[in-house]
């Protein structure tokens, strides 16, 4: 299984393929806040620091929410729409963007 290490709360845990990192930052109590859970409203967004090719594409959805709050891709993603593909790798996520 791929490895997510949680960098601001410094939780690390196995994740099954198919999670989303949203369900993956509730079920460990991660401090990460969500709003919506659908990709609408922007509250999820965190920096892949690394791992990203284990992540699915980037969806419609985190385009259209980032180019609403006029922020650059980059490394950021949304975590309820980000899904992890990989069986294994690790994946680091800060909840800060910046
Ligand atoms: S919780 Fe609203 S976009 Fe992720």
């Amino acid at each position: 299984m791929a490895t997510l290490y949680l960098k601001d709360d410094n939780i690390k845990v196995k994740v099954q393929p198919g999670m989303t990192l949203r369900q993956v930052a509730m079920k460990v109590g991660a401090s990460m806040e969500f709003g919506c859970r659908v990709g609408d409203c922007g509250t999820c967004i965190a920096r892949v620091v690394q791992g990203m090719a284990f992540l699915n594409q980037i969806t419609s959805k985190e385009s259209a929410v980032f180019k609403m709050l006029d922020q650059t891709l980059e490394d950021n993603r949304l975590m309820c729409q980000t899904v992890v593909e990989s069986q294994e790798g690790e994946i680091v996520i800060s909840y800060t963007t910046l």
